[in-house]
């Protein structure tokens, strides 16, 4: 997902260095190149562009420029969507003039034959990304019937654009004057004194202010250095409190972990205890975020649900699956967002479509759940980041609290989602009188010791004890694993090796344990290790028989056991032991040291663990 960063202030100052810090803080966001413009001395735009890295840029600029001050700048990471990762098609993108620049997040849908028109009038186009069509826009505007009045010239430019967009433009004839929009994709408004700030996400402002304003879709920004008003497209004025980040600087940097992903996994005890928190008291259930929807009736005549969600979010809507049934005895079907939206699903009022999405902004989620809404299904939205798209489509939001997740990779928002989504489930089963006051004070005790347990298992693989970085340390050169489970443990299974392949890279497959013997036993050798999820669990002696046959083949057998399950021993290779719970919450715990597993491995092979290749952290596009 691209990046934007903007800065407008009253007084000259060293905008190239905000910019370019701003845009390392939004490096996690995945990108394939960089770019900046800042108003030069001479009341011209200084354009810096290049392909790859953020270095590759900084490079740039200190060949090109002596350090200038300037008082109005706007920066980009870009991750392609259209045309391909180089130093003309990166950001920002000026207009014929020169003097009038754009960065743009999310994908222009009618830039086609926007284009044709823009060229037809006499503009000409140095790129072949759809974003460039903006500045065209704005441009024919601005010296058009805007006359030079830059905020109306992007309204009334915007107002042509079918897609998704946050954008952001100066004009060299306007030092004090930042303007920024959103459709979709993320854009925050960071308050300063004396200076104002733009950005995609929260990490690129902290350094200056805590202080922000998220815009929600359809708004415009207006900076100026005294001050940000909001308006609509239309240029209605909007009245918006400012939020204070409590997120500490140290919260988005790596607090003195190599990577984001580690000290992310470490934080999953914190994060998990967030999720839990002011939601169980006493024993006692509380979800204050569902009475709206309770009381709208939108829940009294559900007959089925459906979990929308891709990637690692789909994974915990597979296990919540097996939770949601168990306590509140609905059908659940889970299906992938991608597959959702194009499959002119059954639904309805009767039915209660979850989306489980922890940026709230994936692209598929969004449209699927779009679709649902339109079917006259209510929604609940399980989301970690406030005010994000999908709280606009959701009848009920119910936040993950976990922080800031800069990894590119899900791990503890993993680990908040399924714990909310077991939240959800106690709470339907206890709305419709299916979870007694003792199963709930059980159910909600066992929830409470997770993260002390999670902990554990983290205290152990940070201390001399640790046999995970070992094994994976002797693994790293396998080409491809298999991963298995049965019931909860078969999601389980397959997020471990989804987690094992998004950032080794290695080739790794998660099936249902039982599937083995219809054809993918074939797959298992000596060269083949396999994984296998065997805690405690009602299918324990199904799946011991499982890895037996594997066995059989000369594979490496790695097994994730129960604490006191000495019986497996004879059975594995090497054991990773997590301690014991309730079946339906352990993946929950076998999650971790499959995590731990997969981020040694990559350390182990060199990889960039934090922004694997071809990945970003949030899909906003199909
Ligand atoms: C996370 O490890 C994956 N990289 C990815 O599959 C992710 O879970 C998926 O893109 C969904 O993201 P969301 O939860 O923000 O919707």
């Amino acid at each position: 997902m691209c990046g934007i960063i903007g800065y407008v202030g009253s007084k000259e100052t060293d905008v190239t260095s905000i910019l370019l810090e701003g845009l390392s803080k939004l490096e996690y966001r995945g990108y394939d190149s960089a770019g900046i413009a800042v108003l030069g001395s001479e009341g011209n735009i200084k354009l810096h562009r290049r392909a790859g890295k953020i270095a590759n840029l900084v490079a740039t600029v200190e060949e090109d420029v002596t350090p200038e001050l300037s008082t109005l700048g706007i920066g980009h990471t870009r991750w392609a969507t259209h045309g391909r990762p180089n130093d003309i098609n990166a950001h920002p993108h000026p207009d014929c003039t020169g003097g009038l620049t754009v960065v743009h997040n999310g994908i222009i849908e009618n830039y086609a034959e926007l284009r044709i028109e823009l060229q037809q009038e006499g503009h000409s186009f140095q790129s072949d990304t759809d974003s460039e069509v903006l500045a065209h826009l704005i441009e024919r505007a601005y010296f058009g019937d805007a006359n030079h009045d830059l905020v109306l010239a992007v309204r009334t430019a915007l107002q042509r654009v079918t897609g998704s967009y946050s954008i952001g433009v100066v004009s060299n004839e306007h030092p004090d004057l930042l303007v920024g929009a959103r459709c979709a994709g993320p854009l925050i408004v960071g308050i300063g004194e004396g200076e104002q700030f733009l950005a995609s996400d929260i990490p690129a402002l902290l350094k200056h202010t805590r202080r922000v304003l998220i815009l929600e879709e359809g708004e415009v920004a207006v900076l100026r250095p005294e001050g940000v008003k909001l308006m609509t497209l239309y240029g209605t004025e909007i009245e918006r409190e400012p939020t204070t980040i409590d997120w500490d600087t140290e919260a988005a940097e790596k607090g003195g972990y190599p990577y984001f992903v580690i000290k992310e996994i470490n934080e999953q005890p914190d994060a998990l205890r967030r999720a839990l928190t002011g939601r169980i008291r006493d024993g006692k259930l509380r979800l204050p975020e569902m009475e709206r929807i309770e009381h709208s009736g939108l829940l009294k005549n559900i007959q089925r649900i459906i979990v929308v969600a891709c990637g690692t979010s789909f994974h915990a809507g597979m296990i919540a699956k097996y939770a949601i049934e168990k306590w509140a005895r609905i059908p659940v079907e889970t299906i992938t967002a991608a597959e959702f939206r194009y499959c002119d699903p059954i639904v309805g009022p009767d039915t209660l479509c979850i989306a489980v999405t922890q940026s709230g902004e994936t692209a598929d989620t969004l449209v699927g759940i779009r679709q649902a809404r339109e079917h006259g299904a209510p929604v609940i939205a399980v989301t970690n980041i406030v005010s994000s798209a999908i709280t606009r489509l959701a009848d009920a939001v119910l936040y993950l609290q976990a922080g800031p997740e800069i990894g590119v990779v899900a791990t503890k928002s993993f680990v908040s989602s399924v714990a909310v989504l077991y939240l959800l489930g106690l709470y339907l089963g206890e709305q419709r009188g299916r979870i007694t006051a003792e199963q709930m004070s059980e159910f909600t005790g066992a929830l409470e010791i997770l993260p002390e347990q999670i902990q554990r298992i983290l205290d152990h693989a940070n201390s001399e004890h640790d046999s995970i970085e070992p094994l994976a340390k002797r693994m790293a050169d396998t080409n491809s694993m298999i991963f298995i489970g049965r019931g909860v443990g078969y999601p389980t299974a397959l997020e471990g090796a989804l987690k094992l392949k998004e950032i080794s890279y290695i080739h790794a497959e998660g099936f249902p344990a039982g599937e083995l013997k219809h054809g993918s036993i074939a797959l298992l050798d000596e060269h083949t290790p396999l994984v296998a999820v065997a805690t405690a669990s009602h299918v324990y002696e199904k799946v011991v028989s499982n890895i037996q046959e594997v066995r059989a083949r000369d594979a490496h057998i790695i097994v994730v056991a129960t604490e006191g399950d000495e019986r497996i021993r004879q059975h594995a290779d090497d054991i990773l032991y997590v301690p014991a719970t309730m079946e339906v919450f352990s993946p929950l715990l076998a999650s971790v040291p499959l995590q731990l597993f997969a981020y040694h491995v990559a350390v182990a092979r060199g990889c960039n663990v934090d922004q694997p290749r071809n990945l970003a952290k949030s899909v906003t596009v199909e």
